[in-house]
């Protein structure tokens, strides 16, 4: 009776509001895009426009929210409903699919009402919606950033239910089911659409691929639980209208913000209408949704260019560096990382003399990688044991991390240290005493990947071990409280496989999000106690690289494949959504065919570091070394807080370029890289972007071998900006695995 009583009042307020409503509009605008959303007739809430901002505010009243013609000419009076919902009149993919208590599995969306307010950057716009037979509310959120034209935006989901027990077999305890949730639901209307997407594996991520969408559904997703990626990445472009392509043309630009499983789905309908769902992969995940409890979906972030992908891109990094990355408009450290030098072998007197080599390349910070911890039978001198336990190795490193801190003094240099506390070998103390803390079928064998198991984050219990492992390999070693391990490389090296959880009991389609909620809880914490380390995401490679992980993280590793040439292609693609700042690019051996310019060449175009010994380099080359790490210092300003501007593509011939420009336009580098060129083959002059064309730029090419003088045609002359992006500089040559960089500085 009370729940017919609470549906009627429901009825009522959405009918009373439906009445003033209908045709309201509500715009979400940025400087160069316009999503408007319009109050159908019905009170329900429709997209009327995406794209190019209309200039004049009153032609919105010209935008129908029927926008569907039935192919005989009538008017069908169906629109594109912004939130769309299961087991409505609406035939293809809904934004969210709800079980009731009672087993109903319809849900329908009226308006209720809206506000805009000024949040950091831009303006926030929150709708509240409703369903008017069930007492279920949604609350979407649109943030635009009118400068970088970038939108973000979430849904919230919430209701009040109760547990009907006629239907106990349904609904046991209550929840409804969100069987599926999408972050939001766009729509475009446009003669043709064509994916970009990213697939990856371990050593090949970011692998750019474009095909055209036909009708019907096109699903890219991952379900590792634990990572954002593997076999593709969270981000898609899809050229509007023609293939995405870096200079020209409309493009979409999308990224979810979830560090678990995500899933897009383009479909498109059948009146050509392209519909986007960014959303929580369905997969094995109904969630149950206890009344009242709030069940807020990751935030999708996206910009629409009308000079295609490199536009697009700069307004992504200015927004990333400004309202998302952590830290990202502050300066990054460069390293020497131990990993690839030493592996699990060894101990704190060939640490000490990395330090000093790290000193000598001129980095700013020696990082220990993993191997450092778990002791007796459990000790980490391999990858099958140690995860877990997370007490320095006294055999390897008696004097444990203070020891380690005091010689990264002697040495003059910062020290920071590998972590992966996520994670659990079943040879570790943890796993014997926690068998119960981690996601497995106990009834079933056990799959592991990298002999590890993934611990349950769903469970506080773990949550809290997991914040105080971290906050104890940050306080010690502290000297008057100052904690000198400075920087954090946090891996997750292992998907979620066996999924299950003693902790969910009932709930254990619950696991996947609230594993993740588990892991932004001890991420947040870590980054409000320690507001001043800076932390690198990892994720065996790339698998970590999304932005609301990169809320908690400064930076993130883009792949463990350093091999230059691999690293040109993993670059471009990742610099399609993120900043130079957030990419960790290091100089190792992988490669050794290509010189050790090339290499460092190759990462300096990033956030600098190195993974190689100097015991293996010849004089010049540790002299080039300190050179380009004291270049790399001297203009990071330019390369990771600059305006990138990508020239030309690895895919679209054998050679790539990228030039970056200060905010002030008084310094620029080009980075110039020769592949593998073809006998004979015409080169073409590379043309910068984004000078001042009225200034006038010496061209000084830098990182030469020590007594190299630069066959760069224009070094040492001036020439106007307007030259430079008109005609050019013949920075490429015919040889293979060959670089220059160009430093430009306008008089
Ligand atoms: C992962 C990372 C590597 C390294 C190893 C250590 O694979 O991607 O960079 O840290 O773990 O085990």
């Amino acid at each position: 009776m009370k729940h017919l009583l609470l549906s009627s009042l429901a009825l009522l307020s959405c009918s009373a509001t439906a009445a003033f409503a209908a045709n309201e509009v509500i715009p979400i605008r940025t400087n160069s895009t316009d999503l408007v959303l319009k109050v159908g007739p019905n009170n329900r809430l429709y997209q009327v426009y995406l794209g190019e901002r209309l200039l004049n505010e009153s032609d919105y009243q010209h935008l129908p929210w029927d926008v569907y013609a039935a192919s005989d000419g009538s008017v069908c009076q169906r629109g594109w409903e912004v939130y769309n919902t299961g087991g409505s009149e609406e035939f293809f993919e809904p934004a969210i699919d709800i079980t009731h208590t009672d087993g109903n599995t319809t849900t329908y969306l009226y308006y209720q009402s809206h506000e805009q307010r000024t949040v950091e950057g831009g303006t926030e716009t929150i709708i509240r919606l409703a369903d008017n037979r069930y007492p279920v509310q949604v609350t979407l959120h649109y943030v635009a950033y009118p400068e970088q034209d970038v939108i973000k935006t979430w849904s919230e989901i919430v209701h009040h239910e109760k547990a009907d027990k006629k239907a106990r077999n349904i609904a046991p305890n209550g929840c409804i089911q969100l069987r599926s949730v999408n972050s939001a639901m766009l729509y475009f209307r446009r003669p043709q659409y064509w994916l970009t997407e990213f697939s990856s594996d371990w050593a090949r991520e970011a692998q750019m691929s474009s095909q055209q969408l036909q009708f019907g559904k096109k699903v890219v997703d991952t379900k590792l639980g634990s990572r954002a990626a593997m076999h593709s990445h969270p981000f898609f472009e899809v050229g509007l209208g023609q293939p995405a392509a870096e200079q020209q043309g409309e493009v979409l630009m999308g990224t979810i913000g979830w560090t678990g499983n995500w899933r897009y789905t383009l479909e498109v309908d059948n009146v050509g209408a392209l519909r986007i769902l960014p959303g929580l992969n369905p997969n094995t995940s109904a969630y149950q949704l206890k009344a009242g409890e709030v069940f807020t979906t990751p935030e999708f972030i996206f910009t629409i260019s009308n000079q295609g992908t490199s536009l697009g891109s700069r307004h992504l990094h200015d927004w990333a560096r400004k309202y998302q990355v952590r830290d990202g408009e502050k300066p990054r450290m460069s390293l020497l990382n131990n990993w690839e030098n030493t592996y699990f072998d060894f101990d704190q007197e060939k640490l000490a003399n990395l330090m000093k080599e790290a000193k000598t390349l001129g980095v700013d910070m020696f990082l220990l990688d993993d191997g450092w911890f778990g002791n007796g039978d459990h000790a980490r001198n391999g990858d099958t044991a140690g995860l877990g336990d997370w007490e320095v190795n006294h055999a390897k490193l008696p004097g444990g991390v203070p020891a380690l801190c005091d010689a990264a003094d002697a040495a003059g240099v910062k020290f920071g240290i590998w972590i992966e506390p996520e994670m659990v070998n079943p040879m570790s103390d943890l796993f014997e005493k926690h068998p119960d803390w981690v996601i497995r079928q106990t009834n079933r064998e056990t799959y592991y990947y990298r002999n590890q198991l993934v611990l349950d984050l769903a469970n506080p219990a773990v949550q809290e071990y997991v914040y105080q492992v971290v906050a104890q390999i940050l306080t010690d070693g502290s000297v008057n409280g100052d904690s000198r391990v400075c920087y954090f490389k946090w891996d997750c090296n292992s998907p979620i496989t066996n999924i299950y959880s003693p902790y969910c009991k009932d709930k254990q389609s619950n696991l996947y999000v609230d594993h993740v909620r588990g892991v932004y809880n001890v991420m947040s914490r870590v980054k409000e106690n320690f507001p001043n380390t800076p932390m690198m995401l990892c994720s065996g490679g790339g698998g970590r690289c999304d932005y609301e992980a990169l809320k908690y993280f400064t930076e993130f590793w883009c792949s463990d494949d350093t091999d230059p040439i691999e690293r040109l292609y993993i670059q471009w693609g990742f610099s399609q959504f993120f900043p130079a700042k957030a990419m960790c690019a290091h100089v190792t051996d992988w490669n050794r065919s290509a010189s050790v310019k090339f290499r460092t060449d190759v990462a300096s175009m990033c956030k600098l570091g190195f993974d190689i010994g100097l015991r293996h380099l010849n004089d010049d080359e540790i002299k080039y070394l300190q050179g380009a790490v004291a270049n790399w210092h001297r203009l990071q300003g330019v390369i990771l807080d600059g305006q990138q501007y990508r020239l030309v593509s690895p895919y679209e011939s054998n050679h790539m370029a990228v030039n970056y420009v200060s905010a002030s336009q008084q310094k620029a580098v080009l980075f110039a890289y020769d592949i593998h060129p073809r006998y004979k083959e015409p080169l073409s002059k590379v043309r910068l972007q984004g000078l001042d064309a009225t200034k006038r730029y010496k061209v000084a090419e830098i990182n030469l071998m020590p007594g190299e003088a630069s066959t760069l045609s224009e070094n040492g002359k001036v020439f106007s900006g307007d030259y430079l992006m008109k005609v050019g500089l013949d920075a490429f040559s015919q040889e293979s695995q060959h670089s220059r960089v160009i430093e430009l500085t306008a008089e």
